[in-house]
Order: C-alpha cells, then sequence, then structure tokens
C-alpha cells in the first residue's frame, strides 16, 4: 500500500482525508474519528474528562460532549487546571466567509462556544478570515469583507454577549493593530517554507499570500495580539472548532513556547455531514449538500426528504424484518446534533433499528427538530442590525 508525506503524517490509501480545504471519508459511516485522534497525535475526550469538566464547573456537560460529538482535544486538562486555580483564560474561534449565509454545520462550534462562553465567564476573540477566503477562492477584496460582515451577523445572532466578545475581520482590523502584525512577523521567522509545505501542503504554484496566511490564524492565540484588551499579560488560549482546523492550530502549538507563550489548548468537533452521506461534510459550497441558515420551512423540509441518505430498507417489508441503520442515516446522525433529549433520541434509534419507525416517519422528525431551531435562530438574526454589529467590532476593553 503506497504511504505518503501529507501534513508531516504518513497516510495511507485508505486514510480519509481531512485537512482545512478538504474533507472525504471512505466509509459510508464517516470518518475514523478514532484513526484521526492517532494519525494527529491529539488525545480523545472520554468519560473521565467529561467527568472531572462536571466536577470543576458544577454543570452538567453539554450533550455535544456527552454524546462525542466535539471527540477531541489537546490540553484540555490544562485549562480545567486554570479554571479550578480561579485563574482565566480566553476563548478564540473563527470563520472563512465564503458565503452569504452560513450553514447549520458552521453552527457547531459556535453554539458549543457560546455554551463555554456561559460556563466559564470567559472573553471570547473571533476571527472572520475574510483575506484567506479572498485568495483562496478568488473573490475580491470588497466581496470577501462584504461576507464577512453577513457572516459576523450571523454569529452574533447565536447569542454571543458583546460584553465579553470581540469580533474582526482580518481585511479591516489588521491594519489597525500593530501588535496583530508584530505577532504575525514574530511566527513567520519561526516557520520555514519547508515546514509549511509538509504541514499544509503548499506548492511551488501557490501565490505567496496563502503560504504566509497561517501567521495570520495562529497570531490571535496568543493574548499579546489584542493589547487593548490583555495588556501585555500572557493570558492562555483555548480554540473550539472542527478537526479540520488542527494544521493551523498544529503549527501555532509548535512556534508559540519559542515566543515564550503557552500553547493554545483545543476541542475538537467532528463534521456534521452533508445531506448526501457521512463521507463528507457539509459545505457551503454545495447547496443541495446543506441546509442554510436562511432557508425556508419549505425548503429545509424538501431538502431532507429529496437528499438525506438514508439506513433504511428498500421496501416496507424488508424495513419491517430487518430494521434501518443508524449508523449510516442521515436524518438520525442530525437528530444526534440538533435533539438534545437524550430518552427520546435512544427511543428513536431503537424504534428505527427494530423497523417499527419508516425512513419517511424519522425524516419526519428531523424536520420538525431541525426547522424550529433554524426559525428561532433567524428571528434573533433579524434584529442583528449594522448598528448591533458595530458594538462587537469596536476596539475596546472587554470584560475579562
Ligand atoms: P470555516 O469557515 O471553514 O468554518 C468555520 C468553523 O466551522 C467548522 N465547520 C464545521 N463544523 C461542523 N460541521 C461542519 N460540516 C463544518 N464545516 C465547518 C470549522 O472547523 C470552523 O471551526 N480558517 C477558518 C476560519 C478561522 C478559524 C479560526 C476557525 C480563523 N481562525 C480559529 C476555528 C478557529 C475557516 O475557514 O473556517
Amino acid at each position: 500500500m503506497a504511504e505518503v508525506q501529507v501534513n508531516n503524517l504518513s497516510i495511507t490509501d485508505d486514510d480519509d482525508i481531512v485537512d482545512p480545504w478538504n474533507v472525504s471519508g471512505k466509509s459510508e459511516t464517516g470518518i475514523d474519528y478514532d484513526k484521526l485522534i492517532k494519525r494527529f497525535g491529539s488525545s480523545k475526550i472520554d468519560n473521565e474528562l467529561v467527568e472531572r469538566f462536571e466536577k470543576v464547573t458544577g454543570q452538567r456537560a453539554h450533550h455535544f460532549l456527552r454524546r462525542g460529538i466535539f471527540f477531541s482535544h489537546r490540553d484540555f486538562h490544562t485549562i480545567l487546571n486554570l479554571h479550578e486555580a480561579g485563574k482565566k483564560f480566553y476563548l478564540y474561534t473563527g470563520r472563512g466567509p465564503s458565503s452569504e449565509s452560513m450553514h447549520i454545520g458552521h453552527m457547531i462550534p459556535f453554539m458549543f462556544t457560546k455554551w463555554l462562553q456561559d460556563v466559564f465567564k470567559v472573553p471570547l476573540i473571533i476571527q472572520l478570515t475574510d483575506d484567506e477566503k479572498a485568495m483562496w477562492k478568488d473573490i475580491k477584496i470588497e466581496d470577501a469583507r462584504q461576507m464577512a460582515y453577513n457572516n459576523a451577523k450571523d454569529i452574533i445572532a447565536v447569542g454571543f454577549d458583546p460584553k465579553n466578545t470581540f469580533i474582526f475581520n482580518d481585511l479591516d482590523f489588521i491594519g489597525k493593530c500593530p501588535a496583530f502584525y508584530q505577532n504575525m512577523v514574530r511566527i513567520q521567522k519561526c516557520v520555514t517554507f519547508n515546514q509549511a509545505k509538509g504541514i499544509f501542503g503548499f506548492g511551488e504554484s501557490d501565490v505567496i499570500g496563502k503560504i504566509t496566511f497561517p501567521s495570520i490564524e495562529a497570531a490571535p492565540a496568543l493574548s499579546t495580539t489584542f493589547p487593548f484588551i490583555f495588556g501585555d499579560k500572557v493570558v492562555p488560549c483555548l480554540i473550539p472548532c472542527a478537526i479540520d482546523q488542527d494544521p493551523y492550530f498544529r503549527m501555532t502549538r509548535d512556534v508559540a513556547p519559542r515566543l515564550k507563550m503557552p500553547k493554545p489548548a483545543l476541542l475538537h468537533s467532528t463534521f456534521l455531514p452533508a445531506l448526501q452521506g457521512a463521507q463528507h461534510k457539509m459545505s457551503a459550497s454545495d447547496p443541495n449538500a446543506s441546509i442554510f441558515l436562511n432557508d425556508t420551512p419549505k425548503q429545509i423540509k424538501n431538502k431532507i426528504n429529496k437528499y438525506a441518505f438514508s439506513g433504511g430498507q428498500a421496501t416496507v417489508e424488508e424495513h419491517r424484518q430487518k430494521g434501518g441503520n443508524t449508523s449510516i442515516d442521515i436524518s438520525f446522525k442530525y437528530l444526534t446534533f440538533f435533539l438534545e433529549d437524550d430518552e427520546r433520541l435512544a427511543e428513536i434509534k431503537k424504534a428505527y433499528e427494530s423497523g417499527e419507525m419508516l425512513t419517511g416517519e424519522l425524516k419526519k422528525i428531523a424536520i420538525d427538530t431541525i426547522t424550529p431551531y433554524v426559525q428561532e435562530y433567524q428571528a434573533r438574526r433579524a434584529q442583528v442590525t449594522d448598528d448591533v454589529m458595530q458594538r462587537y467590532f469596536e476596539i475596546r476593553q472587554i470584560e475579562l
């Protein structure tokens, strides 16, 4: 079997592909996340960690933690130690604005980040990498900025508190913040082209902006990038994101100690799969693979009924006899993300697997769960005016 070096990791023909630009699994049950933990060298979020989390915070773990949707971490124990000692850290996450509206998959890290912000009461920084999308997707600078503002409104509607949340887009903010540029250059000095090629797979014909971009996603993981928030204090950072973003932070964790800064800790999520099947993540570039946050109830219903890959059998008789397969069924997978009630989820699993529940009924439950989620979200989104958005973007001291 051919073994090649990709992202500084050796992978074989039958390994899944997971990097910031491509996600593709080999099996219809989806990505093999345990294998990914081994390949990336991160740690599994196991029951012991979830129990420690509950003990240290006094709060019931979010269903994303209980169900292994956030499945991997780096140094999360260190963050719990800090919290136990009454010390502060900050949260950092982001979005690369490549479409006018975000989809429900993008909500996973942001919903979880909001919950972490509520539990730990810590500052949150959100980066919108409009520069990244201008380069990778050949989008005009002006259009990329506009998408960043639209996406910022999408993110604000998740419910972040303006008192302790700072949002910025690279194309407007970096030029106003000398400390940001200075940290970028410090990081750029630590990474050779060979290393960048190894981590990200850059080639000779990639534009030079791409090669330097990782320093821009890395810089916000250092508190000294934001002197108007942290002064010159060294404050540790926790990054919630889906596992595709890990290469940026492997690089950041390599560089940080050389700049006498703490390595950022990470919490990694699995992907909300595309409607067509768990081999692919939901992605904004294919409208029929995704449920967008601005879809109407009718569109949601049609997409799930028409495209959501079914683990059911070909005929009703066969289905009653053999039952459905929840490990490949997309409507069921979506319920694991969006249906909070553990008991109800277990009942549905049992009924579907025994053949008592048919695919049409399962799809209806998925539609009836996701539609109100999107509608409630849309009501909040409608409240986010330009003035509301401006409060999050203002360069200011936020509550620590
Ligand atoms: P982007 O815009 O591709 O994705 C934004 C966030 O959503 C996650 N994500 C998903 N999570 C679950 N299911 C899916 N189907 C799915 N698709 C995307 C991504 O992992 C990410 O957490 N370069 C980044 C922007 C960025 C960033 C960051 C992300 C800048 N700084 C710090 C995380 C942390 C990007 O283009 O993300």
